[in-house]
């Protein structure tokens, strides 16, 4: 897959303030799997793989893009396009779990009319449960589009919701 000079640049520069990238090429790099491992916790986090993060990661991990794209698309867990515009993330790790994530999940999933580990008609949202995301003393906890919402109870659902349809809102 060609790379221009100039997405190369200014896709790294982008990336580089994007912490849970960052994060999770600090936690693997120079480790024995490091590419499978950072590529999970980025479709984790996001919902999908985006192309400047592939960048970055060919990059900072030393890893032809190539390479990277072949891995992407032989593990059909992996998605390269954006599941819905904003993606849902409760964590049912162990920690969350025994706080009543399962609650939370199923609040998200009334709320939003929209089963787990798939999107809104409109798009809008993606809805995913994930492992442990590092934050267990926030417990339960949900990520949204990168930002964290801890302590969940099912009634902070219906604000989250809103609260990302309003983003939206703006945004168009
Ligand atoms: S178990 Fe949910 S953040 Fe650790």
């Amino acid at each position: 897959m060609a790379v221009t000079p100039s997405e190369s640049a200014s896709v790294i520069e982008k990336t580089k303030s994007d912490p849970d990238v960052e994060a999770a090429v600090r936690k693997w790099k120079n480790k024995r799997g490091s590419l499978i491992m950072v590529l999970h916790e980025i479709q984790n986090s996001r919902g999908y793989v985006p192309r400047d993060v592939a960048l970055y990661l060919s990059r900072e991990l030393s890893v032809p893009l190539a390479s990277i794209y072949e891995a992407l698309t032989f593990y059909h867990y992996f998605k390269l396009e954006p599941p819905g515009k904003a993606v849902i993330s409760v964590c049912t790790g162990t920690a969350c779990y025994l706080k009543g994530s399962q609650a939370v999940v199923d609040e998200f999933s009334r709320e939003i009319d929209c089963a787990v580990g798939a999107s809104t008609e409109d798009r809008m949202f993606h809805l995913q449960c994930v492992r442990c995301v590092g934050c267990c003393g926030l417990a339960p906890v949900a990520i949204v589009n990168g930002k964290t919402y801890g302590r969940l109870t099912p009634a902070d659902v219906k604000k989250i919701v809103h609260e990302w349809r309003e983003h939206f809102a703006v945004e168009t």
